[in-house]
């Protein structure tokens, strides 16, 4: 199984899409936008696939941002295109009912962190560096980081890297809440693994409803917002995976969910 530039395995219910561009350190081609966003397509009606690990090649990138060898040779029309599939694609990994987990085996910087930065959970390993460097470019982040990072790590350290562009160890990116772990160097893959497994086991129409009560919360009126948490909760209510975990917990045995 592989989309154009990723290579894609399956473990049980975890996916994992490895961007597949070593030498130019996982930087973000067409070709790679374009599989990203078949894959997206491909595992949205999965029930299967609980939760995807989106991670890059060797060990010195995650991602370096946009392809910046193939962006010198393209017209305006064509950033112009490039840079609206790449917002749909890391709109797609929001909207996904999967959980997605980055796990940085490397640098991850531009457009990189803003890949990360559109999944629900982010690993990184240690001695990796993270950054938006774009305002050093002439540009700002304009794949979603000047919108996702204030809300990942409050507007202050949002600014305090945009502005500066300064890279950040993973260390300080844990202390920020810019990652939610850090794994020793060789222990990436199977802490990233760990997660998505303890992710995958649960019901999935529940990670798809705890997601969007998160992320559709975040920013409405106190009420508002519980009255969101509301609406997905019932949505849950419904399910044969409800009766199940019920009847389950009752016969003391570990559910089975199949996502209906
Ligand atoms: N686009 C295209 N090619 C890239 C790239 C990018 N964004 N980032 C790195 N590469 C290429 C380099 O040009 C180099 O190619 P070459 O072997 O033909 O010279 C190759 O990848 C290796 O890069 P190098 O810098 O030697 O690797 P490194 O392991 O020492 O460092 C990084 C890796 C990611 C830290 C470093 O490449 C870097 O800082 N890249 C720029 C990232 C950036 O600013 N992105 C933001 C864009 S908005």
């Amino acid at each position: 199984m592989s989309g154009r530039e990723w290579a894609v395995e399956r473990q049980e219910g975890v996916e994992i899409w490895t961007i597949d561009g070593e030498a130019r350190r996982n930087a973000l081609s067409r070709a790679m936008i374009r599989g990203l966003l078949e894959n997206l397509a491909r595992v949205r009606d999965d029930r299967a696939v609980r939760c995807v690990v989106l991670t890059g090649k060797g060990d010195k990138a995650f991602c370096a941002g946009a392809d910046l060898k193939e962006r010198a040779g393209m017209s305006a029309d064509e950033v112009h295109h490039f840079h609206r599939s790449l917002r749909d694609a890391f709109r797609g990994i929001e909207s996904a009912p999967q959980a997605f987990l980055a796990a940085m085996n490397g640098a991850a910087l531009g457009g990189g962190l803003e890949l990360a930065l559109a999944c629900d959970l982010r690993v990184v390993v240690d001695g990796a560096e993270m950054g938006l460097p774009e305002v050093g470019l002439g540009i700002i982040p304009g794949g979603g980081g000047t919108v996702r990072l204030p809300r990942a790590i409050g507007v202050a350290r949002a600014k305090d890297l945009i502005l500066t562009g300064r890279r950040v160890g993973a260390a300080e990116a844990l202390a920020m809440g810019l990652v939610s772990r850090v794994a020793p160097s060789g222990t990436l893959r199977d802490v990233a693994l760990e997660l998505a497994g303890l992710v995958a086991r649960n019901a999935p129409v529940s990670i798809r409803q705890a997601k969007r009560a998160i992320d559709g919360g975040l920013h409405l009126d106190l009420d508002a917002a519980l009255a969101h948490e509301n609406a997905m909760y019932q949505d849950c209510l419904t399910t044969k995976d409800r009766v199940e975990a019920l009847r389950a917990f009752a016969e003391k045995r570990m559910p089975v969910f199949t996502g209906e």
